[in-house]
């Protein structure tokens, strides 16, 4: 069975409080259930991981490199855009990586257009709400 690991960065967790015109109404608990509900669909074994602190996102990316995982969706938050830290842990990984981002990030403010981890990422995923983690889930899983 393939191995998923969704890992999501800062205020992610706060899914539900954030702006609805930006982000939808859904409560990060909802996008769990969406994704588990999607990882069965799929016949995937699916973990999520989620922290605000930057340096827990590098620890767990650099943990993926020997624990099984065979592709990762990140939403690295407001870290997409300036973290060489998570951008280098990335790098070191050779398996499918989708970026993922609930809003449409070339379509908001201008610091938002930057991304330093697409380069580093197989594909890319913006603008389509939380259903852009299914659609990373099944172009993964199709690999
Ligand atoms: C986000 C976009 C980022 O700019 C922002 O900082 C987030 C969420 C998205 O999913 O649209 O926290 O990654």
């Amino acid at each position: 069975m393939k191995n998923i690991l969704i890992i999501n960065g800062p205020n992610l967790n706060m899914l539900g409080k954030r702006d609805p015109k930006i982000y939808g109404s859904e409560t990060y608990d909802d996008l769990l259930n969406k994704i588990a509900k999607k990882s069965d669909e799929l016949g995937v074994k699916t973990e999520v991981f989620q922290s605000n602190h930057e340096g827990a996102l590098v620890d767990r990316i650099q943990d993926a490199l020997t624990d099984g995982t065979d592709a990762l969706i990140i939403n690295a938050g407001a870290y997409t855009h300036y973290s060489y830290a998570i951008h280098d842990a990335l790098e070191i990984l050779s398996i499918p990586k989708v970026e993922v981002h609930i809003s449409d990030v070339e379509n908001r403010e201008d610091f938002r257009k930057i991304s330093v981890i697409t380069a580093v990422c197989t594909s890319r995923i913006i603008g389509m709400g939380t259903d852009g983690y299914l659609m990373a889930m099944e172009e993964v899983a199709k690999l």
